[in-house]
């Protein structure tokens, strides 16, 4: 596919048909993932893939609220595979502690203004969103406001370390649809947003 193509036809999807993506499709888009920038080339993102039918309901169970959590439609239309990019700031801080960098005072991580490995690991997830699209699946990027300390613990993530959000793939439903705020509110005008020479 042309670029263009693939940004212009990424949408968020929540909505999947439940065949399995081959495992050699979704390795193809976590490698792309991998291939983000990094700050200092740090590389200090991982990434947590569910894809076994087990794993995902654990899932589903562990971060649905009980109260006001997903509907059961929605989750039996969820994802196959679930992909939890978490980066580790220890990563980082070990690379800005090497000479070539230890000058920046980035080895201790108050001081850091922006935190990279949160922004390194948002670059792999669009990268991955962008992916997906070009093999021909569907994805979401979404947050969780439930359960993720026993999620993190139930898939042996390393104590201290949190994704930066969930991302799902899957094949897109037959009756799947724009849906979510993308398909209620208007994308902003580029003379608003662009602003060229100043503010
Ligand atoms: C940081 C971030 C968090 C998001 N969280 C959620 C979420 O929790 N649930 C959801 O359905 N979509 C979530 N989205 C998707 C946005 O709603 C979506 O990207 C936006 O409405 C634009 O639509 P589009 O991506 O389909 O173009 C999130 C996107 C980003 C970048």
């Amino acid at each position: 596919m042309e670029f263009i193509d693939v940004v212009h036809g990424r949408r968020m999807v929540r909505r999947f048909d439940q065949r399995p993506v081959p495992r050699e499709k979704m390795d193809r888009i976590l490698d792309v993932g991998r291939r983000g920038p990094s700050a200092g080339f740090a590389q200090g993102v991982d990434f947590l893939v569910l894809d076994r039918p087990d794993d995902i309901a654990a899932f589903w169970q562990i971060t649905r609220h009980p109260e006001s959590g997903w509907d059961l439609d929605d989750i039996a239309a969820g994802p196959t595979v679930l992909v939890l990019p978490i980066p580790d700031p220890a990563h980082y801080l070990a690379r800005y502690s090497e000479p070539d960098k230890i000058a920046f005072g980035l080895d201790d991580p108050e001081r850091w203004p922006v935190k990279f490995w949160e922004i390194d690991a948002g670059m792999a997830a669009m990268l991955m969103l962008l992916a997906a699209v070009d093999e021909g699946l569907g994805a979401w990027f979404f947050g969780i406001d439930h359960g993720e300390h026993d999620l993190l613990i139930r898939f042996d993530v390393p104590e201290g370390l949190r994704p930066i959000g969930i991302m799902g793939f899957g094949f897109r439903a037959d009756d799947e649809r724009p849906s979510g705020s993308g398909s209620k509110r208007l994308r902003r005008p580029f003379g608003e947003q662009v602003h060229r020479g100043g503010w």
